[in-house]
């Protein structure tokens, strides 16, 4: 298989049997939203996030000779169905670059409260790649970690790393090959931000729509999805500006529009694609009206409902009440910058 050439760079080393991984989710700021190759997970537009520091997954990856089949545990239960799907066949592209056959006993630890309406694709499967290359032996560095855990959830080769993050598209011609290796995340700079993204989840039911099969039909049938991909590599650029000046202003103006971008490309989609709510609507109204009493306060929102504001650390409390008053029955979560994936040793 042409892309597996790629794995040429990945260097066996002696698997280690076991291993377990702690990472964190992130939020995009300039979104990803639409694959160009699906079974590889090659988006059409560069994103840029940042990493949480609440709600780590912690996973843990055993290689078992005598087992048949993958034994996949999520949060004490056993995996089924599209979840445990997709954490075996993660499983069997690390064995394939490995060349080892051997089945694993997957744990996950998920923290994120059940039904708080985050995705926990992107710290899951970051994790998983950690747990996974090391328990296997694949040698690999972080931009190869990073290419690896895209191959389970887009949006977890920007979890392999901390703060702020950016996941290139790699090239859109050329091989397979070409577009694998130049597809993965890498830290962005930026300059004495002192940011806190206060998380309004107004409706904690799962997902209407899976991010996959959104994306697909946006790219598919919606005539905004082009213009807002050319508008979101320009903000892109912007945002690494406003990073790198320290300006939060900036940052929360120029992720505010791409996320609203990225909802009308879903919007014109036929048929529709609709995450936002009517409580999303309510929590909008209350970060314009933060900013006209002048609170630097900007709202980005993925595929559901919940709204997750960008403000100074100083102004989180104030948000926060803000929201809560303004929807009563939302739940707040305050997060800060975090870490990358990392190994944990025996002792945690
Ligand atoms: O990687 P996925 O399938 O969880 O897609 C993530 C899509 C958004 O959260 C809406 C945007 C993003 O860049 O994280």
């Amino acid at each position: 298989m042409r892309e597996e050439k790629a794995a040429t760079t990945v260097r066996p080393r002696t698997p280690q049997g076991r291993a377990t991984a702690v990472a964190h989710p992130n939020i995009a700021l300039i979104k990803y939203w639409g694959k160009r190759d699906e079974r590889l997970f090659l988006p059409w537009t560069d994103s840029l996030s940042m990493t949480l520091d609440i709600f780590p997954t912690t996973t843990s990856v055993r290689l078992d000779a005598e087992a048949e089949q993958d034994e996949v545990t999520l949060n004490g239960a056993p995996a089924t169905g599209e979840a445990r799907r997709r954490v075996v066949a993660f499983l069997d592209l690390v064995r394939e670059r490995a060349g080892l056959s051997r089945r694993a006993v997957v744990d996950t630890e998920n923290t994120v409260p059940t039904g708080a309406g985050l995705a926990s694709s992107a710290s899951g499967f970051a994790a998983l790649a950690v747990a996974a290359a090391t328990a296997y032996g694949l040698d690999l560095d972080a931009t190869g970690l990073s290419r690896l855990a895209r191959r389970g959830s887009g949006s977890a080769s920007r979890s392999v790393h901390g703060d702020f993050v950016v996941w290139h598209a790699g090239r859109t011609t050329g091989t397979d090959e070409d577009a694998d290796l130049g597809s993965y995340a890498e830290p962005v700079p930026s300059a004495g931000l002192d940011p806190t993204l206060v998380i309004a989840v107004v409706d904690a039911g799962p997902k209407t729509v899976s991010s996959r099969a959104a994306m697909r039909s946006t790219v598919d049938t919606s005539p905004l999805y082009r213009p807002w991909a050319a508008s979101s590599t320009a903000d892109l650029a912007e945002m690494r500006t406003a990073l790198r000046r320290g300006d939060l202003e900036a940052v929360g103006e120029i992720a505010e529009r791409n996320a609203l971008g990225m909802h009308a490309t879903m919007l014109a989609a036929r048929p529709a694609v609709r995450y936002l709510s009517a409580a999303t609507l309510t929590v909008l109204d209350s970060v314009l009206q933060l900013r006209r009493e002048g609170v630097s306060a900007y709202a980005t929102m993925d595929a559901g409902p919940n709204v997750k504001v960008l403000c100074h650390r100083t102004d989180a409390d104030q948000v926060a009440a803000a929201v809560c008053a303004a929807a009563p029955g939302t739940a707040v979560h305050v997060a800060r910058p975090g870490p990358g994936a990392r190994l944990l040793n025996e002792d945690g």
